[in-house]
C-alpha cells in the first residue's frame, strides 16, 4: 500500500522544491551537492561569502544567522519548504516559531535544533530524562561554582563552554592548579559569551564511535524508521577530528548498546535526518557523549565506504525518501589542514595523491585558511581498517598548501 508519493518540482521555476541551509561549510556542500541530483532548488547561507555550500547552491545569502531580525527576513523572502540548520550559531528561537506556525519544516526539528545547540540541553536530556549512561558532570557559571564544580566531578575532568562545538574553550583539567586558567579560557572560546560551562568526569574508554544513525519514513507504510551505519571509529586532537575509519571493530554486546543509545536518544530529539551520536566505548560498556542532529564531520568516511554516503541519506532522509545504509567497503578519511593562515591558497601535489587507485579527495574551496582550518579531506579504500588508515594518512600529506 502506498500512502503517500512524494513529489519534487523543478528547480527554478514555480513548481521548486526549496531548502535553506543555514550554515554553508564542507557537510553542507556535500548535502547541497546531494539535494541538487534530486532536483531540489538549494539556498545556502552563511556568515562570509563563497563558503563551500553557496559554491554549489542555486542561490545564496550572507548574513549573521545568529540575529532573529535577519534570519526571520531571510526565511520570509526565500520560503523554503526545509530549512537545514548546518551550524549551531542560529537563532534557534526563530526555528521554533518558524515550526510551530507551519511555515517551513525544520530539520529535523526545532527541538533538536534547540537541544543541541547547547551542551546543558543535551546532556540534560540524555542522562536526567532518558537515563543514558554519561560520565558524571555539573555546570557552572562563576568561577566559584566553577571550583566547587571541579573538585566535585575531580581530576582529571573535561571542561567545555555550554555553546561551542569543535573544541572551542574546551580543555583537560589535571588538577586544581589548572582551574583559574580553563575557566579563562572557557570564557573566551564560547560561542556566545554565555559564561556557562559542563565540567565533565574523564571517561576511561578503548576508543570512540559515531554512530551514524537515520530516521527516515518507510516507502510503503510513511513510518518513520531508525536506521544505523557501521561504526566510526575516529582519532580527536584537540576536539577536532584528525582521521576516522569505517567500520570500528567492538564487540556485539557494545555495538547492541550503542544503537539502543542512539535510538533512544534520536526517538526523543525526531524528525527525520542522519544524526552523529558520538559514543565513548570501553569493552561491553558504551557511554553517551554527545549527537549532531546532522551530518557528522568523523562521518566523511562515507563517501570511500557506502552506496549512500551521509549527506545522500540525509538528503533522503529529509525529502521523505527511503535510505540504504550499507557499507561497501572498509575505509577511512584523514583532515588536510590549511597550516597557514591567508586567503586564496593553492593546493599541489594532487595527482601524486590521487595516483593510488583507491584514494580520493575533497578540497572545499573555503576562501580564507587558518593554520588549524579544514580544507580537505582525503579518503582511501583498503582490506583493513589499518590499510586505510595507513594510505588516507598518505594521501593527505602528499597534498601540499601553498600560498600565492
Ligand atoms: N568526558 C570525557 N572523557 C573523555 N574524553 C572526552 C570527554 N569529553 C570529551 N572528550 C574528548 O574530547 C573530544 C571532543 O569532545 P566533544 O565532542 O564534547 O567536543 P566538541 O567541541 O563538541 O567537538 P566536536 O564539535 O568536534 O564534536 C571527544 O571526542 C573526546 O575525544
Ligand atoms: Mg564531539
Amino acid at each position: 500500500m502506498i500512502y503517500m508519493s512524494v513529489t519534487i518540482g523543478t528547480p527554478l521555476q514555480a513548481s521548486a522544491f526549496k531548502v535553506l541551509l543555514l550554515g554553508s561549510g564542507e557537510l553542507g556542500k556535500e548535502v547541497v551537492i546531494s539535494l541538487q541530483r534530486l532536483g531540489v532548488e538549494v539556498h545556502a547561507a552563511d556568515r562570509y561569502d563563497h563558503a563551500p555550500a553557496m559554491q554549489v547552491a542555486h542561490y545564496s545569502y550572507t548574513l549573521n544567522m545568529a540575529d532573529a531580525e535577519e534570519l526571520k527576513q531571510l526565511i520570509e523572502q526565500v520560503k523554503p519548504n526545509l530549512i537545514i540548520p548546518e551550524i549551531e550559531a542560529i537563532a534557534t528561537q526563530v526555528l521554533v516559531d518558524i515550526e510551530e506556525q507551519n511555515i517551513a519544516t525544520v530539520i529535523p526539528s526545532a527541538k533538536a535544533v534547540n537541544l543541541t545547540m547547547n551542551r546543558e540541553g543535551i546532556r540534560r536530556l540524555a542522562a536526567e530524562e532518558l537515563g543514558l549512561p554519561t560520565s558524571a558532570y555539573r555546570f557552572a557559571d562563576s568561577i566559584e561554582s566553577f571550583r566547587a564544580a571541579c573538585d566535585d566531578i575531580g581530576y582529571p575532568n573535561f571542561v567545555k563552554p555550554v555553546m561551542s562545538s569543535s573544541g572551542k574553550g574546551q580543555s583537560r583539567v589535571k588538577s586544581f592548579d589548572e582551574v583559574d586558567a580553563a575557566w579563562e579560557y572557557a570564557q573566551t572560546g564560547g560561542r556566545v559569551n554565555q559564561g556557562k560551562v559542563i565540567v565533565e568526569s574523564q571517561i576511561d574508554f578503548d576508543f570512540e564511535i559515531t554512530l551514524l544513525t537515520v530516521r527516515a519514513k518507510n516507502a510503503e507504510t510513511g513510518e518513520i524508521e531508525t536506521q544505523y551505519c557501521d561504526p566510526i571509529g575516529h582519532r580527536q586532537d584537540a576536539g577536532d577530528y584528525v582521521e576516522s575509519w569505517q567500520p570500528q571493530a567492538m564487540t556485539a554486546a557494545a555495538l547492541e548498546e550503542s544503537k539502543r543509545i542512539a535510538h533512544k536518544v534520536t526517538a526523543a530529539l525526531g524528525g527525520c535526518g542522519i544524526f552523529g551520536v558520538e559514543l565513548f566505548v570501553k569493552g561491553d560498556k558504551v557511554w553517551f557523549s554527545e549527537v549532531s542532529p546532522r551530518p557528522h564531520d568523523t562521518g566523511l568516511v562515507t563517501l570511500a565506504s557506502q552506496f549512500q554516503s551521509e549527506f545522500e541519506l540525509h538528503a533522503r532522509a529529509i525529502l521523505g525518501l527511503p535510505v540504504n545504509t550499507t557499507r561497501h567497503s572498509v575505509a577511512a578519511s584523514a583532515v588536510i589542514y590549511a597550516g597557514v593562515d591567508d586567503r586564496n591558497l593553492s593546493f599541489s601535489g594532487l595527482n601524486l595523491a590521487l595516483s593510488h587507485p583507491d584514494t580520493d579527495l575533497r578540497l572545499f574551496g573555503k576562501p580564507e585558511g587558518f593554520k588549524r582550518r579544514r580544507m580537505g579531506v582525503a579518503t582511501a579504500r583498503a582490506e583493513t581498517t589499518d590499510q586505510a588508515r595507513e594510505l588516507a594518512l598518505h594521501t593527505a600529506t602528499q597534498v601540499s598548501v601553498q600560498q600565492n
